[in-house]
């Protein structure tokens, strides 16, 4: 099929990318000529595992196609998709002029005798796709036929790529049997479970599944701070509870809090859409507040040990918001490196990805010292956090690490490391709601 994506974002970027990987014709339209230029040139903006290839073999396919026109991209499409920003307002709800005018946009090269399906991808609060339909039905002088449909997008960053070729479900909502059928067709090739609603309660699951997700995340990082009061092992409760299938054991890694481009946006603008309906959601205003005091208990307990945080050297391991992505968008690993600039410590990071964003963005102050490797960082440093759970640092050489550093004190806000053998390595060492133990306990043998 001939398939166009409005947006060359990671949503868009990597749903193009896959949708050509399994036979479609993909042209991919982006409002910023640099980037056009950069995917026609074969650079990819973004670093997620796998994407380059699947990019490279589809344009020398030539079934995958960059452009900054919508016109041509509507044009030569039957099915046209928008993935672009939906970002936060001040107030937690949802900017949606970006998609509004796209709608404007497609409304205004649609033409007469061509039928197409408009896909919402982007994220977008429950009843936006009545108002994307109202708004192309008013801007579409040619009287087109059309139909619009809701698709949300479930990948996950890090492994996008992985998660769009095989997904759990496509959820497709729409009203018009002819719009209904070209999207099975669309998603044939990925032999996955396909739920078919209308256009709302589409919309709703994506809001719904990211903050029962993020629920689950505030869920176990609340019990670990009873865990750590009572002196019990948050990755054994987790175990316990996750072995039964009704509650299942994913999503309950407790940490530093989540973060990202997504969760913390989705929630709240469930939050703002729950409001407006009359109806407010104030469960998911406990789990905000949950996971900002999830950072919060970390800086105390850094504080609680090293009684005075300026002028300490630290070292941080981890930037981006999550291991195999170079995203560093509404990460706590930032927020923490900044909470300890503003303090007066001396840090000194170093992330496998993200680094490089961090600093084009100005997320992180200049003072910051930038290194290459995770034992550069850590070199004469009085305290170590590990900030985000990438696996070079689960495979480093935990003698090296002790003898680097000044004094061998490590947070581990990710629990990648087993407290028993930190403290058999002699490291004063505390993770997110860890017992702390020796190897010769029965209970964690
Ligand atoms: C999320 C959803 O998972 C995805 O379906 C949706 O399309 C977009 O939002 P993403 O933001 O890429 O995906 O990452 P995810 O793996 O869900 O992690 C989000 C945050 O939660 C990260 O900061 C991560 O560190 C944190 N997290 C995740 C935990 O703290 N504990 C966990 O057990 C799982």
């Amino acid at each position: 099929m001939n398939l166009c994506i409005i947006g060359s974002g990671y949503v868009g970027l990597v749903s193009g990318a896959c949708f050509a990987e399994v036979g479609h014709n993909v042209i991919c339209v982006d409002n910023d000529q640099r980037k056009v230029d950069a995917l026609q040139a074969g650079k990819i903006p973004i670093y997620e595992p796998g994407l380059e290839e699947i990019v490279h073999r589809n344009v020398a396919a030539k079934r995958l196609h960059f452009t900054n026109s919508i016109e041509t991209g509507v044009d030569g499409s039957e099915v046209i998709f928008i993935a672009v920003p939906t970002p936060p307002q001040p107030d937690g709800s949802v900017d949606l002029s970006y998609i509004e005018k796209v709608a404007r946009e497609i409304a205004g090269v649609l033409k007469k005798n061509q039928y197409r399906v408009i896909v919402d991808k982007s994220t977008v609060p429950v009843k936006t796709g009545e108002k994307v339909t109202e708004t192309i039905k008013r801007y579409n002088r040619h009287g087109a036929d059309f139909d619009v449909v809701s698709n949300p997008e479930f990948l996950r960053e890090g492994c996008a790529v992985a998660d769009l070729m095989a997904p759990d479900r496509i959820v497709i909502g729409g009203n018009s049997d002819r719009a209904l059928a070209l999207m099975k067709k669309v998603y044939e090739p990925f032999n996955a479970p396909i739920l078919v609603t209308d256009i709302n309660s589409a919309e709703l699951i994506k809001h719904a599944a990211n903050s029962f997700l993020a629920l689950k995340i505030s869920y176990i990082n609340a019990v670990s701070a009873i865990c750590e009061a009572s002196g019990a092992d948050v990755e054994k409760v987790a175990d316990g509870i996750g072995m039964d299938r009704r509650i299942g054991r994913n999503f309950l890694n407790a940490g530093l809090g989540y973060g990202g481009s997504c969760f913390p946006k989705d929630i709240a603008a469930f939050i703002a859409i729950s409001d407006e309906l009359g109806v407010p959601f104030t469960l998911l205003k406990e789990v905000q507040r949950i996971n900002r005091d999830q950072k919060e208990r970390f800086l105390k307990s850094m504080r609680d040990a090293l009684w005075v945080l300026r002028d300490k050297k630290i070292a941080v391991w981890g930037l981006t918001f999550k291991p195999d992505t170079d995203d560093v968008r509404c990460s706590v690993a930032i927020d923490i490196v900044n909470d300890l600039v503003k303090e007066g410590s001396s840090v000194t990071a170093y992330d496998p990805k993200g680094m490089e964003k961090a600093r084009e963005f100005k997320l992180i102050s200049d003072s910051v010292k930038l290194v290459n490797s995770p034992l550069e960082a850590i070199d004469g440093a009085e305290a170590l956090i590990i900030a985000t759970e990438w696996k070079e640092f689960a495979n480093v050489d935990l003698d090296e690490v002790k003898s680097r550093m000044a004094t061998p004190l490590i947070f581990d806000g990710r629990n990648l490391f087993d407290p028993a053998t930190m403290h058999e390595f002699g490291f004063i060492y505390k993770g997110i709601g860890r017992r702390q133990t020796t190897k010769a306990e029965p209970a964690l043998a």
